[in-house]
């Protein structure tokens, strides 16, 4: 089956199974994390969430969490609705353990998601949002601050998004001179929208250099950013075992992406003590979680791990606490309850 088809058909499924009232609750119990972490105000179940883009439209959060997911971060959610590159544009590369993606923000919009957030009964929900297609570069603070007045009342924590490589020029927003008024008119959004703070993190992609990092760190304390989430997909080809080059663009996700998203989390670390960090990237196995932990990281997100892994992925990964406590400074680490 192609692989965005099974992505579907998958999820419907799990949706099926999750609205059976008494297989949801047994589920529900049988896979729980059973941890506590404090980070952002919010206390965590445990340290591992889905990663944006395996929820586009809000549809699948509650099921997500009854799997054995701590969070679930939504979207990427634009102000409009989109249709998202021609197809096929999701391919598998199962000798690589890794995903090509190229989908391109296909969501249903923003409004269209409003109803099913705020019917949310449990679980912490994290919504990240995107700029259109269509809106030139000068115009993008604007899109990013309508999303954020909208999913505020409703978030959990809030994301902007400008690392994903299928929006043409969205990596060009990281500099800091186009990153800065973004972040200033979400952050400001924010504020106008609900009296709570809600937390406004900003999701980076690998491919950046030391300096450029550097840079984002610098600018996200500046502006109060609470946190950054490392990293999106890669446009790397490095390391590949399969054939790509007939595949077309797009970014990859998956174990080959693993060593590359631990070296951003130490480097992020080095240099933001005081910042939450949110480690993605080719986290499949509990040692992997833990090696995150221990450089730094409050709290971790997956996508692919979780495609490869099957259903039993979250709960295999953090049905045990973790004792590991980590390498950052005590403030800045997540409390984990034994
Ligand atoms: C993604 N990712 C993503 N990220 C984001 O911020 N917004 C999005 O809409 C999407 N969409 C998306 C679709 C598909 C098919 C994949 C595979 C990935 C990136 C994702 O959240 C994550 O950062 C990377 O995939 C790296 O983590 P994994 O997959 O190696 O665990």
């Amino acid at each position: 089956m192609p692989a965005e088809r099974a992505h579907h058909v998958g999820s419907w499924l799990l949706r099926l199974l999750f609205a059976m009232p008494v297989v949801s609750w047994l589920l529900r119990r049988a896979l729980r994390p059973r941890g506590s972490i404090q980070v952002m105000g919010l206390d965590f179940p445990g340290p591992l969430g889905v990663a944006a883009g395996f929820d586009k439209d809000a549809r699948m959060f509650d099921a997500l969490l009854g799997l054995g997911f701590s969070f679930v971060e939504v979207g990427t959610l634009t102000p409009r609705p989109q249709p998202g590159n021609p197809r096929p544009r999701m391919f598998r590369l199962p000798a690589d353990r890794a995903l090509l993606n190229r989908l391109g923000f296909n969501n249903g919009g923003v409004e269209a998601a409003l109803p099913r957030l705020r019917r949310r009964r449990r679980g912490i929900v994290g919504v990240n949002i995107g700029k259109n297609k269509d809106t030139l570069d000068v115009d993008a603070a604007s899109d990013y601050a309508a999303c954020a007045r909208m999913v505020a009342p409703y978030a959990d924590y809030v994301v902007v998004n400008v690392s994903s490589p299928n929006t043409p020029g969205l990596r060009a927003l990281q500099t800091t001179k186009a990153l800065r008024p973004i972040l200033v008119a979400t952050r400001a959004a924010l504020d106008a929208a609900v009296t709570r703070r809600v937390p406004l993190l900003c999701k980076i992609a690998p491919d950046l250099t030391d300096d450029e990092l550097d840079a984002i760190v610098d600018l996200a304390i500046e502006v109060g950013l609470s946190g950054l989430i490392a990293t999106n997909t890669t446009i790397s080809r490095d390391g590949l075992t399969s054939d790509v080059s007939a595949l077309g663009a797009g970014g990859i996700s998956g174990a080959p992406l693993k060593a590359r998203a631990l070296d951003v989390l130490r480097r992020l670390r080095t240099r933001a003590p005081e910042l939450v960090l949110i480690s993605v990237g080719g986290i499949e196995t509990r040692e992997d979680v833990a090696a995150r932990l221990a450089a730094g990281a409050d709290l971790l997100e997956a996508y692919t791990g979780f495609v490869y892994g099957g259903p039993l992925y979250p709960s295999r990964l953090q049905k045990r606490p973790f004792p590991h406590r980590g390498q950052a400074p005590p403030s800045h680490r997540p409390e984990i309850a034994r």
